[in-house]
């Protein structure tokens, strides 16, 4: 092992529900990963979310927010839990931490990419909920690059500014926490920024370059008119900048059925903020199980970026020590290949496939009949042990 040659201060966000469980042993097994790449890594607590609102009343206190902005390395335990959601009166209901934690950061910190990867490894096709001959002798690599901004998610937060009022009362175009549910319209402006568009797409089209695996463009373009400009600017890069790169179009609910046929999605998933979040979980549970969702958030031009699993919270079983930390820990692996940290990366990337052949399995994959049933923090202890001997 070589010495520490650098230091990385990151901002931890523990979350809500399973998140403490499962980022605890996420920070341990990237810890002791870092120092193969002499990375010295200090995790600084900056609290969102519900457990926030108990401490500091707020479930996005303003230091936490802003500490973590300025120290533009975030690793992320997922906010938010539907039972406390349900307790909260219609004036306090601005608090979700969703929508008040999760996407001012993605806002703020300018994180236009998200690169959500989904690897089929055929010795551990029976781990999928696909028939096992779906999936070839090579394997399959599916990198889902979601456009994290815009869209529907920030469409009325962001052109609000633009309207005026009475045009917001006619069309009924709210803040989601204004909604009260007696509206008699309700309206999303979702929107498309050509010159963000085009900068994904060059981020998605050199990614693919690199990797040498084709684009799948997804849209809805024989329907929406952002999905219209979406398209064609696909098009335009794809011929101009990228004629070695291969270029298919998909339409998202056809590409929704192809998540049961994973080989012909085998590629460079580029697709919208709302389509993307959906079939990324889509092809995760397909691979395997949620659990296994690892999540990296990037911002391109300053390097900014957030890593969070992308698999919510498992609010069910928190305290329980059985919610599957394998999508944190892979997570905790992106985040070294942004840091420069490879070997460290390679490391986790190998003892959770080592892990995984050997049998060992969390409840959620193997509907608790597994006879090497492992917990949390026992999942986390055996990644941590096979690691260590690596
Ligand atoms: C995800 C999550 C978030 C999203 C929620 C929690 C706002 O589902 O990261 O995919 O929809 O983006
Ligand atoms: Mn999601």
């Amino acid at each position: 092992m070589s010495g520490i040659t650098r230091r990385k201060k990151i901002a931890l966000v523990p979350g809500d529900g399973s998140g403490p469980e499962m980022m605890k042993v996420a920070c341990a097994v990237a810890i002791v990963a870092a120092l193969k790449d002499g990375l010295e890594l200090v995790f600084e607590e900056t609290p969102m979310g519900y457990c926030a609102l108990k401490d500091f009343g707020d479930t996005r206190p303003e230091p936490s927010f802003r500490r973590a902005v300025q120290l533009g390395t975030v690793f992320f335990g997922g906010v938010g839990d539907p039972i406390i959601d349900a307790t909260l009166s219609l004036e306090r209901r601005y608090l979700k931490p969703e929508a008040r934690c999760l996407l001012p950061l993605r806002s703020e910190m300018g994180l236009l990419l998200n690169f959500r990867p989904v690897i089929y490894y055929k010795e551990l096709a029976h781990l999928a909920n696909v028939k096992p001959e779906m999936i070839p002798e090579a394997g399959i690599k599916q990198i889902w690059i979601r456009f994290l901004l815009q869209d529907s998610y920030f469409g009325n937060v962001d052109l609000m500014k633009y309207i005026p009022e009475d045009v917001r009362k006619t069309l009924g175009i709210k803040l989601k926490e204004d909604v009260t549910g007696d509206e008699d319209i309700v309206t999303d402006l979702a929107y498309y920024r050509k010159s963000t568009v085009e900068k994904y797409m060059r981020a998605g089209f050199t990614y693919a370059r690199l990797a040498g695996l084709p684009v799948v463009s997804i849209d809805k373009s024989n329907v929406i008119p952002r999905y219209v400009l979406w398209r064609k600017i696909a098009e335009r890069i794809g011929k101009e900048e990228f004629p070695d790169v291969p270029l298919r179009h998909q339409y998202v609910d056809s590409g929704n059925e192809q998540l049961f046929t994973p080989a012909l999605l085998h590629g460079v998933m580029l697709g919208g903020n709302e389509h993307l979040d959906v079939l990324s979980d889509g092809a995760n549970k397909a691979m395997g199980s949620l659990g296994m969702m690892c999540s990296s958030a990037i911002n391109p031009d300053t390097g900014a970026a957030m890593f969070e699993s992308g698999a919510g919270t498992a609010p069910t079983l928190a305290g329980q020590d059985k919610a599957n930390p394998l999508g944190r820990i892979l997570t905790a692996a992106l985040m070294f290949r942004h840091l420069g940290a490879p070997i460290g990366a390679k490391a986790i990337e190998d003892a959770v496939q080592k892990t995984l052949r050997a049998g060992w399995r969390t409840a959620d994959m193997c509907n608790g009949k597994s006879l090497q049933l492992l917990s949390t923090s026992g999942m986390g202890k055996t990644i941590l042990e096979t690691i260590s001997h690596s």
